[in-house]
């Protein structure tokens, strides 16, 4: 196989020997580019400026880049925290050897409190009986203190105590004298739609609770509510943290966020073409026959489908990078392949390096234009990247 491959290609990826593990063999992978995440991280620091921390948030493996990589160039580019959706990512983090700070997100969703406390994780809790679970996690690992975050549901109506279940689970913590309301934590729904009065009623909310927690005596050293859409275009909510995730890989969360930084996008999914053949006009291609050539086509057949995160909706939709041209997707996306026409891209050949997302020379793709084409965000396109797909690191 690896003699198909272009020079290039071939030279990034020596054979593995067969007794290594994991096998790489096959064309179709991720590269994400550390310097592009320190970039982004960096640029994040410089939209907050020194007072205000950033949290780096690395779940669903961190959007699909691989969440031990990318967390270490984020925290080695200045990232405070990090932050994961649950308990077993923190713990992956941990057994890599990042003693960073950790928030849990989302908070406690089962009987994870042993598990959180041993790997030192910061859990978002909410109502009492979380904190009951962390306390007696606290005390059986015989520690004496540990800081927790309390989530408030300003407007997201997902996770937090609701601005009149707050004084309930501030009653609640004083019987947990161990647990320090280390931070306070919200979370906006329409950040990225540029619907400032839902901002600023959420802000609204959430500065009410702050105030009843003073008024009580309570002033946890983090607050924390921006994500990267209010990051980018709410400086008044960057508050003491910050918690970008999709700006981190260098993508904004909506194209008119784009001009207000310098974001590199750090993921390039691409494969190369493992066969090629000339056909007529009227040739059916893939399953259900929704694509017939019009005129005589040069199909290239590339490994990888929907099993590797190409979504099936992006069908006769989507285009991809050959010889820095683009080419259209046609036919449905099988499981494990799909079909280009790259009739008009002169010497196509196989071996050809083939991009889904990011740069080939001049041209590029970016996750947000699959996204589109898939009719969902670049979010969904980025975590859903399969397993079987190896990252490889730059
Ligand atoms: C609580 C919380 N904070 C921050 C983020 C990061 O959001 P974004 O990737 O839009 O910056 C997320 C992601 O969904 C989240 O759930």
């Amino acid at each position: 196989m690896t003699q198909l491959l272009r020079p290039a290609l071939a030279a990034a990826r020596p054979v593995p020997s067969l007794d290594e593990a994991p096998l790489h063999l096959r064309p179709t992978e991720v590269e994400v580019d550390l310097g592009a995440l320190a970039h982004n991280l960096k640029e994040a620091k410089r939209l907050v400026g020194p007072a205000v921390q950033v949290l780096a948030v690395v779940k669903a493996d961190a959007y699909g880049h691989g969440a031990v990589p990318a967390a270490r160039a984020f925290v080695g580019a200045g990232a405070a925290w990090l932050g994961v959706a649950i308990v077993e990512e923190g713990a992956e983090l941990r057994r890599a050897g990042l003693v960073a700070p950790i928030c849990v997100l989302s908070g406690l969703a089962g009987d994870e409190a042993a598990a959180l406390v041993e790997h030192r994780l910061t859990p978002m809790v909410y109502r009492p009986d979380q904190l009951a679970a962390v306390a007696r996690a606290v005390r059986a690992a015989g520690l004496v203190h540990y800081g927790v975050h309390l989530k408030v549901d300003t407007g997201m109506g997902r996770y937090g105590a609701l601005p009149e279940e707050v004084g309930a689970f501030l009653d609640a913590l004083r019987a947990h004298p161990a647990l320090e309301l280390e931070g306070l934590a919200t979370h906006f729904a329409l950040a990225d739609q540029g619907d400032d009065r839902s901002m600023a009623e959420q802000r609204a909310k959430f500065d009410a609770v702050a105030q009843s927690l003073s008024a009580r005596g309570l002033h946890p050293k983090l607050r924390h509510l921006a994500n990267s859409a209010s990051l980018l275009d709410h400086p008044e909510t960057h508050a003491d943290l910050v918690r970008p995730g999709l700006m981190l890989y260098g993508i904004a969360p909506a194209a008119r966020l784009k001009r207000l930084a310098d974001l590199k996008p750090a993921l390039t999914f691409r494969t190369h073409i493992t066969h090629l053949k000339e056909v007529p006009a009227g040739f059916p291609v893939s399953y259900g026959a929704t694509y017939v050539t019009t005129r005589p086509s040069r199909l290239a057949t590339l490994p990888v489908g929907y099993a590797d995160g190409l979504p099936r909706a992006v069908s006769n939709r989507a285009e991809m990078l050959v010889r820095e041209r683009r080419a259209p997707l046609v036919g449905r996306v099988c499981m494990d392949a799909c079909l280009l026409d790259v009739t008009h891209v002169a010497g196509a050949s196989i071996g050809d390096e083939v991009v889904l997302i990011g740069r080939q020379g001049a041209v590029a793709i970016g996750a947000d234009e699959l996204a589109t084409h898939a009719d969902t965000v670049s979010y969904e396109i980025l975590c859903g990247i399969g397993k079987r797909v190896p990252r490889v690191y730059r």
